[in-house]
């Protein structure tokens, strides 16, 4: 079964989402300590929506991350290359907009969206750098970028916590709980080898976005990552 050592091969990291569809969401709440849709209006309310935005959830799976988007009105499009997800999204809720596509190779044209987002999908993708430059081609000058993810608490003891988080007790509560744990092992090992927030700053800024800010919850183990296209006119700063 495909691990963090499998260098996040599209085909495999896919085939993984699809083993773990069906139970996806309910593994999710358990690993997020019950959290996620806090967390999920969190980032709602930072692209400040308004009825009739469009809006691109990246790696949506299942659509829970795009389900606030839609309650507030917009135009939500939730992207996923993982078929097993997408079915059961489109099972789960029909009122979402579901399009299956690669975070590498946008199905989308330039500037067509006046926000797009990414939960718990950056660190997933094979090529961090060109999934930002491709979110940055289909937002539209001005528009905003919110990045929901697992980070690294600042604080010391709070990260070795952290780290025995994702080290052992995810591990053992996919053992407990999933009908695949090894992709839960390969996720768990992602969240440990993933970049801090300072580290994720700089990676959006050389992809082009500009007024970079983010948001620690639970204290750093999760953060939400806000950017701006820049216009024509310049830099302004996200809030
Ligand atoms: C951990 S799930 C997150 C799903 C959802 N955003 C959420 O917050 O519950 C990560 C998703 O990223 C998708 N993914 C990973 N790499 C991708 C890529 N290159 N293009 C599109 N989707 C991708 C996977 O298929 C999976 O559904």
């Amino acid at each position: 079964m495909p691990r963090a050592s499998l260098d996040k091969r599209p085909a495999e990291v896919a085939q993984m989402f699809d083993a773990v569809a069906d139970r996806y969401d309910r593994m999710n709440a358990v690993m997020t300590l019950g959290q996620e849709r806090r967390w999920r209006r969190a980032v709602a309310a930072t692209l400040s929506l308004r009825p009739g935005m469009r809006v691109l959830d990246l790696a949506a799976g299942t659509g829970a991350s795009s389900l606030p988007f839609a309650a507030a009105g917009a135009m939500a499009v939730s992207c996923d290359f993982s078929p097993g997800m997408l079915a059961v999204g489109r099972r789960t809720h029909p009122h979402l907009r579901f399009v299956a596509g690669d975070a590498l190779r946008l199905p989308f044209a330039d500037d067509c969206f006046d926000a797009t987002t990414i939960s718990f999908g950056l660190r997933n993708v094979a090529d961090v750098g060109r999934a930002l430059a491709e979110l940055a081609r289909v937002t539209r000058p001005g528009g905003r970028l919110a990045i929901l993810e697992t980070s690294q608490p600042p604080a010391r003891a709070l990260r070795a916590m952290n780290r025995v988080y994702t080290d052992r007790v995810m591990p053992l509560i996919a053992r407990l709980f999933s009908s695949d744990p090894s992709s839960y092992g390969y996720l768990a090992e992602s969240a440990g080898q993933w970049l801090d927030q300072q580290a994720l700053a700089d990676t959006l800024r050389a992809a082009g976005w500009t007024g970079v800010g983010w948001r620690d919850l639970l204290f750093g183990a999760v953060a939400i990552h806000t950017a701006l296209r820049p216009t024509a006119g310049g830099a302004r700063t996200a809030g």
